[in-house]
Formats: structure tokens, sequence, C-alpha cells
């Protein structure tokens, strides 16, 4: 990594940390540092036939991830839970795809990230044809499988922030305040480091038990010091500059929270069109309005962040990050107590009910089974994992 890393020095405007003491400011730092220089070792004593598959969570492009129960005896040496989300992906679709970069990027980030709303990664593991990233188990709201965006491009089983927003249709501003905190302390957090998000939407965000967020989906994260031309992202939240192939760094996440801020409080994102073609040209001519039921100050964040020209985009501009931290939207915020999570119980929205995650009710009927091949399949480009 480069020298940028190191970046943050106390003296400076871009100081991450807004809520850490110098202290913990500093031991945040060098963990991430730490851990970027060595490389995540894949388990090679774990395997899946150590764990029992209890049910599907979510479903991605290239696999799944499923609660899997750690069975006694195995692994000893394992700490904390034994619940965990394994994310499973298949060999041969991530490289007919071309995304071994992307998944050893996303288990080096993970394997890095030490903050409050980043979900945990354990371990990892590989076997003949696919590779297991583990992470710590997000029980989310129970499944809700009958609204009406089931037919939609986007739809997931349940336990992330896309299926209860779509369940309770949208949020108050209080909510979208909450919520939004959070992934602004992820964003700098991730920022300082030079690490760009790049997949923010809601389905890659899930709700913990006490209410608070854990950003999940690491799969397009990516040490960016400068620029870099990737197309990668979902439609809907996609920013001009990867439409339109221009190089970018760090105002694509800033974009992507204004579109989820917007989501949060509409129901829906602000662009639209029939197909990905118009929706594209949606984007990039700006088109969009805001519903009259947005606060002033929600829409004026929203109309200064999805602005095409980076350099006058809030996030993006010599204040950095701080000029949405400071922007009226979020003048009630406390930021610390976000942070450290210790808001009034009364001030956090929403609690998960919890859920025994034996419980037969929340276990799907047809679970296909994972069929290991026989061959070790795409064994040199997988060396490094
Ligand atoms: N740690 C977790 N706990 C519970 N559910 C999870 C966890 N991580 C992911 N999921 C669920 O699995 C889905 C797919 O995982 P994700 O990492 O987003 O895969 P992809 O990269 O293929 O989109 C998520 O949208 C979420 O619903
Ligand atoms: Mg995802």
């Amino acid at each position: 990594m480069s020298s940028s890393l190191v970046r943050g020095a106390k003296n400076e405007l871009y100081q991450y940390i807004s809520y850490a003491s110098a202290n913990e400011d500093t031991e945040l730092t060098d963990h991430f540092k730490q851990r970027w220089s060595r490389v995540s070792p894949c388990d090679a004593t774990l395997s899946l036939d150590k764990f029992q598959l209890i049910r599907t969570l979510g479903r991605g492009s290239f696999g799944r991830v499923v609660l899997a129960l750690l069975k006694m005896d195995s692994h000893n040496k394992m700490e904390g839970n034994k619940f965990y989300a394994i994310k499973i992906m298949d060999k041969r679709k991530l490289v007919r795809y071309k995304q071994l970069d992307h998944t050893l990027n996303e288990r080096r980030v993970l394997y890095c990230l030490q903050h409050p709303n980043t979900v945990r990664y354990f371990f990892s593991f590989k076997d003949n044809s696919f590779i297991y990233l583990s992470l710590e188990y997000i029980s989310g709201r129970d499944q809700q499988r009958n609204f009406k965006q089931m037919n939609s491009m986007r739809f997931n089983l349940g336990g992330d922030l896309f299926t209860y927003l779509r369940h309770t249709g949208k949020f108050n501003e209080k909510h979208v305040k909450f919520y939004a905190a959070q992934i602004f302390l992820v964003f700098e957090y991730l920022h300082h480091f030079d690490v760009l998000y790049r997949d923010l939407k809601p389905e890659n965000i899930l709700i913990a038990d006490n209410g608070y967020l854990k950003v999940t989906d690491f799969g397009f994260a990516k040490h960016v010091p400068g620029r870099t031309y990737t197309l990668c992202g979902t439609p809907d939240y996609l920013p001009p500059e990867i439409i339109k192939h221009k190089g970018y760094g760090k105002s694509v996440d800033w974009w992507t929270f204004a579109v989820l801020c917007y989501e949060m409080a509409a129901g829906q994102p602000p662009f639209s069109g029939k197909d990905h073609i118009q929706l594209y040209e949606a984007i990039v001519n700006q088109r969009y309005t805001c519903p009259s039921s947005f606060s002033n100050e929600l829409a004026d964040l929203i109309k200064k962040i999805l602005v095409i020209d980076v350099s006058t985009r809030l996030g993006c501009m010599a204040n950095g990050n701080k000029d949405i931290q400071n922007h009226p939207f979020f003048d009630s915020v406390n930021f610390v107590k976000i942070y450290h999570q210790t808001e009034n119980s009364n001030s956090v929205p929403y609690k998960p009910a919890k859920k025994d995650p034996l419980d037969p009710s929340s276990l799907s009927q047809a679970e296909e089974p994972i069929r290991v091949s026989r061959h070790n399949l795409h064994e040199e480009e997988f060396r490094m994992f």
C-alpha cells in the first residue's frame, strides 16, 4: 500500500475519525496498516464438512451466503460465536466473469477492517469448486418473501436493509439520518485508507440485533490511491463518471451515498428508466426530482451530491467529506454516539426481533445442495487465495 495510507496526520483537514481519541485513531490506523501488509492466509485445515449448513441467507452474482454452524470438536482454535455467515463463491463463475482480483481484494479488505459498522471477517478456505469467506452472522429481520418487488430486477431473501425498506415502504427522516450517519462513518474510515467501497445499496447493508448497521459485501472494494476505471456497481446506483467510463476515485461512493439517502426517504431510487439504457440516460442528465415530502435539508444534501461535475460535488471538494458531515441535514446527529453505539435506545429506529437461527420456521424448503467437483478447478488461478 502506498504512503497515502499514513495520511491523516492530526493537523490535516482530512482527519477521518471525527469521533475517536488520538490513541484510538492511531490504533485503528496501525491495525489496518499491519494487516494490509500481511496476506490473510486461507485456512487449510477447514472444509465445508466441518460445518452444518442451515439455510441460505442471501444470493449474489457468484454464489450465495449460507448460515452455517461450526460442528463441535472440529476446530478448537476458532473464537466467538459458532454460527457463521459463509459466503460461497463458485471458482468457475469468478474466472468466467474475471472477478479473481475482486475476490482477492474483498478478502484483503475484510481482513483489515475494524469498524463498528462493518461486518466482521473470521477466516477463509477453499476446495475444488468454491472459495469460502466466513463472516459474522447478522440475523436481521425475519424473511419477507411476499412483497411486490419480488418480480423486479432487485430482490433479496431477508436480513438486510433492502428487505426491511421494501417492507416498510420508506423511512422517516430521523430514521434516514441514523442510517446515513453510519454509512458516512464507514466511508470516512475506508477512504482514509484510500479504499473505495463501490457497491453501496440497501442489499449490502445488514441490520444487527441492536438496530445499528453492518455493511457487508466488499466484493468491489479496492485500494485506489489515485483513479481507477473499472466498470462496477449496481445500475440504479451507478454514478455518471462510471457510466461515462471516466477515471474516478472517492467521488463515486459519495454519489451512491446520496442515492441511498434518497431511496431510504422515498422508497425508491432517484433515477429510473424502462431499461438500463434509459436509466443511464436519466443518471447522466441528472433527471430526477425529490418528492415534496422531503425536508429542505434532505433535498439540499441530495442536490449538492448528485452533481455531475465531480469538482463541485459535495464531499469531493477541498473540505472532503467534512462538507457532508457538516451539512444542516446532519445538524441533530451526534456522530460520536452513533460511532460508539451509545444513542438512547429510543433514538434507534428499529431493532429486528431476535430469532433463533435454528428456528424451523425460518428454514427455507428447497435448498439446493453444494456440489464439489472431484477435480481441483482453476487451482493455479486461486493459488493466491
Ligand atoms: N454476514 C451476513 N449475515 C447475514 N446475511 C448476509 C451476510 N452477508 C451477506 N448476507 C446476505 O447475503 C446477500 C449476498 O451477499 P453479498 O456479500 O452481498 O454477495 P454478492 O457479492 O454476491 O452480492 C446479502 O445481500 C445479504 O442479504
Ligand atoms: Mg451484494
